[in-house]
């Protein structure tokens, strides 16, 4: 018999299953709005503690829009998607479950912010606005007088065709995790749902925006909806890592780019 008075929530997700469809919780939890200049913030928190196992927590899932020719963008991408994928055999798909074909279990073999093999203007001008929000998001959280620290960045993109999804995974969670995000090329109506390590069941949903950067700590669990549309969905996704880093992939041939 169950004692009547114990709630039970269901987490029916784990990282690197399928994922039921997506539905909003009622109860997203402690979310504060912060408003940057041209940025906006979400704070979750934990709840008042009255147990010293109670779980704490506090982070900001920041999305900033900014201005980028995205049509040369995608023309890019789509370019560079081929010849990856006939490049390079696949490996791991970061637990996106997107499989053997996708750019994405290329990621390790190629980063977006590398200078010599990806010279593009667009790229350029993409990695100072990163570079910007990084500094406006670090600031904002905590205070004008930190000292935002000097990071280096790997980038890589996914293609969804109709159908696809990205499962749940996050992106790191050891002693030097920093800083996950998303630069969203072209996206239909989709969203991208950002779970608390703690509650995996109120899970947070922020609508995909063509245009947008999204940054957010990189232990973050998070997937996305179900692409629907017969466009492809592109989205570029990065890790900024401290300078003094030194949890590295075995396949990172070279130090990664400063930010
Ligand atoms: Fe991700």
């Amino acid at each position: 018999m169950i004692d009547p008075s114990i709630v039970v929530t269901r987490d029916r997700s784990r990282p690197g299953q399928e994922q039921p469809e997506f539905q909003q919780g009622e109860d997203v939890r402690m979310l504060k709005l912060r408003n940057g200049v041209d940025w906006v913030g979400y704070d979750f928190e934990n709840p008042p503690i009255f147990s010293e196992f109670a779980p704490e927590w506090k982070y900001t899932i920041g999305k900033k829009k900014i201005d980028l020719d995205l049509d040369v963008l995608t023309e890019l991408l789509l370019k560079k998607e081929k010849e990856l994928v006939d490049k390079y055999p696949a490996a791991s798909d970061g637990s996106t479950m997107l499989g053997p074909k996708s750019v994405t279990s290329r990621f390790q073999y190629f980063n977006v912010m590398d200078k010599e093999t990806w010279d593009y203007d667009i790229i350029h001008k993409l990695r100072k606005e990163i570079k910007k929000f990084h500094k406006q998001y670090v600031k904002s959280i905590f205070g004008d007088d930190h000292i935002v620290p000097r990071t280096r960045i790997r980038c890589w993109f996914n293609v969804m065709r109709k159908g696809e999804k990205i499962q749940k995974h996050y992106h790191s969670a050891h002693g030097y995790t920093y800083i996950g995000g998303h630069f969203t090329v072209k996206c239909g109506d989709s969203s991208t749902i950002y779970v608390c390590p703690f509650e995996h069941d109120k899970p947070f949903e922020l609508k995909n925006e063509a245009g947008s950067i999204t940054l957010f700590p990189n232990y973050i669990p998070h997937y996305t909806t179900r692409h629907k549309t017969d466009e492809p969905r592109i989205t570029m996704a990065f890790d900024i890592t401290l300078l003094n880093n030194v949890v590295q992939f075995d396949t990172d041939a070279k130090q990664l780019p400063i930010l």
